[in-house]
């Protein structure tokens, strides 16, 4: 009684807003007569107009209105067109099939094409002319110039849609292009620059991924925007599909084998390196026991930079006395006047680790004891500089150029992971400790909260850390490739200005395309009334009695020459369904979705006189079943449906392809007990009570309006968990959606931007106080650790003395670092090729962004997955994911900061300029420099750019800055969407907005 009052409302509701369309309609008709005697060229010329009116209109809202005021007149044109090219009977070839234009707008499709130009969903039974209602809100938006996109299924239908209705854009003066599968980037360009577009969701959506997570200029980039969307079978890309993301992943940046490779050695070099430190510490016991307390100190300074965790010394600081002794050691050796000391000391052991910043470098030693013969092993090339050569030399073709390029890139590369992985080891086994900072489960490494103790399962440790680890624990190395960008087709589709749908089946779904896209839907009456007859379910004990009924009343048709076309929900149901059509000598197709055009080609001849096709629901569709001759009085096509779907759409969706355009037609479904739905969601007792009433023997079937009832109860239930299901998935995805944007908003500046120095600039502007106040603005200053990162990151050769910390403020300081950084800066830039020193500047942030997003991606795959087993501690998974998420969000944004720091310094784009600029550096500088350089050969953390001699490449990431003070304010700020100050904020901090990423600094 409810639901049906419901519908009543429903019902009007819908018919209200289509009445209020109505004078639309009758106003293009209008129009369209007045337009009948236009010559050609004057119905063309208004399309030329309109285009440059639109283009003389930048707001988008008021070249909105101006839509919506031409809407009747534009549709009219479109309507006009079409009837002169079915006048003229105009011949064409489709998909290489010849085909005569027949079709002029009925009244019901110029509805459907105002409802799709409103952004709503137009629900029009299968077989209206969805393809042709499409034309008019299509035209219509592409006269803004901006580019409207259709959005098919399939490769195939994107091809067919495209030249079909190609011949009317031709007519109207529009052009149209098509995106395909195979297409290189040039061509996909041509396609997008067309004023209409037509495409598969999924081509669409890797070519923004590719566009914004890849390209690394403009010239690389295809598309151009996001206006006008009609996603066609919406039901099917924007509800079925939308369970998988688009992904794009590539070989793992991380290589395993190496650190496979590297263990051997790594484990002995550390083994060698802790019977070195056990042997000092043995010294150090003596000669504390001899009362010589400075000697014993020393050595065991020695001995913690060498084996931080060493037992012995872990002991001793236990004891006051010893302590001091060793404290003081180490105070006196950071000294400025003891540097060279201390660096001769690091010479003594194979390498030194830095528990404190989390760091490793070889020594001289260590790195002759790795790599024998190749004293190189351990420098990276100057990437920047072959590349210069490379496009420099005049005898080279283009694509040597790029051939040459990519093998140095790759040789850079490898270098480059041998370095990363080497250092990454030696952290993994001289830094962490089994049972405390990570415990191995079920062949896993999982890692142990350090503050809480808490297991974080499915966290990974970046950077390569994590596979290390696993390394050295010869567990199971994690993955070879790795996801490089990755959307849902959900939040693709919000990209659109305006989003519309269209399909035959959208209804029973309304309440998600509303909540999720904000996609109302508007039931569009068919042109002639349908003529089909849905019979009662029948319903079987087993699926063996079930299979046996379809094949006989598959037989009884054929017998009679009636065409049949049987749905199943799976192949293997088909199969099973074509060995028995087998054994009875029935001959029939089977269609898989595999070969869309062949499909196609069969689907359309599924009308005729006695043919049987079995299909799965996707196979097919979009193509029109016309019936042959004689079929209308032997009943039209007859649909079987073999099994009900858990969604009623889709059932809904096999019904409809019979009986289209008021053709007479029927359909049935036959169901079992056994079925999948009917096991796992249907009333069972109630269906139990049933058997038992009627006493279902062998064989029999059951049959009533009522049981149809109780199959659509079970439907209902299944279509609403895999809507939470759905909606899991996008609100998981919303906080990584916010992430995207902001990256690729920022990554798209960059490469935009004519004056990429501003944007390092900022950068320095925002990382460099950051890391001054993590140094000094604390109870203690640390001046010797911040002039140690300075001169690890910057040519400045800083002194104690130059530098004069103590006699400014904080932020004082941290405008003197700044200043003196932009300055260097400017003149090592200063020798070079000003074009060439831009797209340095791009790299480098480009570089940053992309290496680090790769990786930040990854973790928050891990992080998904870890959640949820986390979610038994009764929290809720998702607030859980969006806090860390968050924090690592803001880890990522201040990582790429300092790693653009990092690489400054250390890319060029010529050797020559580089020496220059070291030429010109002030003596004291270079002197100065020495000492704190010694790393320069070490391995590096960063893999990228560098130079032989540049500076050195310690500092990073890791050194354990609270994340929760670092802001995310650099590209946050600028290109945030616009959020109230009041409203949480879009990053999913739960926070509000003006105290999270809002927040003025
Ligand atoms: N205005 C029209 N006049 C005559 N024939 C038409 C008209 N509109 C559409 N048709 C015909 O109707 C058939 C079905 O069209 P189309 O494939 O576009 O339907 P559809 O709504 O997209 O169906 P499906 O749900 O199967 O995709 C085609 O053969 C087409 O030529
Ligand atoms: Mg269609």
């Amino acid at each position: 009684m409810v639901t049906w009052v419901l519908k009543k409302i429903l019902g009007s509701k819908n018919q209200r807003e289509l009445k209020r369309l109505m004078p639309i309609v009758r106003r293009i008709n209008e129009f369209d007569d007045q337009f009948k005697s236009l010559s050609d060229e004057d119905l063309r010329a208004k399309t030329a107009a309109w285009k440059a009116e639109l283009a003389d209109i930048p707001e988008l809202e008021a070249q909105s209105r101006k839509l919506d005021e031409i809407l009747p007149e534009a549709f009219a044109v479109v309507k006009n067109a079409a009837r002169r090219l079915k006048d003229r009977q105009n011949s064409f070839t489709v998909c290489d099939q010849p085909m005569t234009w027949d079709m002029v707008h009925f009244d019901v499709q110029l509805l459907g094409g105002i409802v799709l130009h409103r952004g709503r969903i137009a629900e029009m039974a299968t077989g209206e002319g969805k393809t042709l209602v499409a034309t008019l809100p299509l035209y219509l938006n592409a006269l803004t110039g901006r580019g409207a996109h259709l959005v098919t299924v399939n490769d195939y239908l994107a091809r067919r849609d495209a030249e079909w209705m190609g011949q009317l854009y031709d007519f109207v003066g529009l052009t149209v292009g098509c995106i395909q599968h195979d297409q290189e980037p040039d061509v996909r360009r041509e396609q997008y620059a067309m004023d209409i577009t037509y495409g598969t969701n999924s081509e669409f959506g890797f070519d923004y991924l590719r566009d914004n997570g890849m390209a690394t200029t403009r010239e690389q980039q295809v598309q151009r925007g996001y206006h006008y969307a009609i996603v066609d079978e919406v039901d099917s890309i924007l509800i079925d599909e939308a369970r998988t993301p688009l992904i794009i992943s590539g070989p793992a940046t991380i290589s395993t084998h190496q650190y496979d490779k590297w263990k051997p050695l790594i484990e002995q070099l550390v083994r060698k390196q802790n019977m070195l430190c056990n042997r000092i510490a043995s010294e150090a016991i003596e000669k504390f026991e001899q009362g010589d307390v400075e000697a014993g100190g020393l050595l065991m300074f020695k001995v913690k930079l060498g084996q931080p965790r060493n037992k012995q010394l872990l002991r001793m600081m236990e004891d006051p006395e010893k302590r001091r002794a060793i404290d003081k050691a180490e105070l006196s050796f950071y000294q400025d006047t003891r540097k060279e000391e201390l660096f001769a000391l690091k010479e003594q052991l194979f390498f030194t680790i830095d528990e404190k910043s989390n760091e490793s470098d070889l020594s001289e030693q260590g790195r002759v004891f790795l790599n024998p013969d190749d004293p190189n092993a351990f420098v990276l090339p100057d990437l920047i500089n072959e590349f210069t050569e490379i496009d420099l030399d005049p005898a080279l073709p283009d694509e040597e150029k790029n051939k040459k390029k990519a093998e140095r890139q790759q040789h850079c590369d490898a270098q480059a992971e041998r370095i990363h992985n080497i250092s990454q080891l030696l952290r993994a086994y001289c830094l962490f400790e089994k049972d405390v900072q990570y415990v191995i489960e079920e062949n896993k490494v999982v890692i142990v909260d350090e503050f809480t103790g808490r297991k974080m399962p499915g966290r990974r440790w970046s950077d390569g850390l994590h596979q290390a680890v696993e390394a050295k624990e010869g567990v199971q190395i994690d993955r070879e490739t790795q996801t490089l960008a990755t959307i849902t087709i959900q939040n693709y589709f919000r990209l659109y200005q305006r989003l519309a749908g269209m399909t035959g089946t959208a209804e029973t779904e309304a309440a998600e395309f509303h909540d999720i896209y904000k996609l109302d839907v508007n039931m569009i009456p068919t042109n002639r009334p349908v003529a089909r007859t849905d019979y009662n379910d029948r319903i079987y004990k087993t699926r063996r009695e079930k299979y046996n009924a379809v094949i006989n009343e598959i037989r009884d048709s054929h017998n009679k020459q009636q065409p049949v076309l049987v749905g199943t929900v799976s192949v293997e149901a088909s199969e099973l369904l074509s060995r028995m059509l087998k054994r009875e000598k029935i001959p029939h197709n089977v269609l898989n979705a595999k070969f869309h055009m062949q499909e196609a080609e069969i689907v359309q001849r599924a009308g005729q006189p006695g043919t049987v096709t079995i299909s799965t629901n996707m196979a097919g569709r979009g193509t029109d079943i016309k019936l042959g001759s004689g079929v209308p009085e032997r009943g039209g096509l007859m649909v079987i449906g073999t099994e009900r779907h858990e969604a009623r759409r889709i059932d809904r969706q096999l019904r409809g392809r019979c009986a289209r355009q008021g053709d007479p037609g029927s359909s049935r479904f036959y169901v079992s007990f056994e079925d999948d739905l009917m096991r796992n969601f249907g009333a069972a007792d109630r269906m139990t009570k049933i058997m038992e009433r009627f006493g279902l023997e062998e064989g029999q079937e059951l049959e009533h309006r009522w049981l149809n009832k109780s199959v659509e109860t079970a439907q209902k239930r299944v279509e609403q968990r895999n809507y939470l299901i759905r909606k899991r998935t996008l609100d998981f995805d919303d906080v990584m959606n916010m992430q995207r944007e902001v990256v690729y908003t920022y990554r798209n500046e960059t490469i935009d931007s004519e004056d990429p120095r501003k944007l390092i600039y900022e950068v320095i502007d925002e990382a460099v106080p950051a890391k001054v106040k993590e140094y000094l603005d604390v109870d203690e200053p640390n001046y010797t650790g911040l002039i140690h990162w300075v001169n690890t990151t910057f040519p400045l050769g800083l002194t104690k003395e130059k530098a004069q910390f103590d006699t400014r403020t904080v932020e004082e300081n941290a405008q003197f670092l700044i200043e003196k950084i932009k300055d260097a800066y400017e003149r090592k830039s200063s020798h070079e090729e000003p074009t060439a020193v831009k797209s340095l500047e791009r790299y480098i942030i480009l570089n940053a962004i992309d290496r680090l997003w790769q990786e930040h991606l990854y973790a928050m795959d891990a992080l998904r997955e870890g959640v949820y087993l986390r979610g038994y501690a009764q929290k809720d998974p998702l607030i859980e994911y969006k806090t860390e998420a968050y924090d690592m969000f803001v880890e990522l944004m201040a990582n790429i900061k300092n790693e653009v720091l990092n690489n400054l310094f250390r890319s060029t784009s010529n050797l020559q300029a580089f020496e220059n600029f070291l030429a010109t550096l002030p003596q004291f500088l270079m002197r100065e420099h020495a000492p704190t350089a010694p790393t320069a050969n070490a391995p590096a953390r960063g893999r990228q750019l560098q130079p032989v001699g540049a500076m050195a490449a310690v500092g990073g990431d890791g050194d354990g800055d609270g994340a929760g003070e670092v802001t995310i304010d650099l590209p946050v700020r600028r290109s945030m969407p616009k959020v109230g100050r009041n409203e949480p904020c879009p990053c999913g901090s739960g926070k509000k907005y003006k105290n999270c990423c809002g927040r003025v600094a």
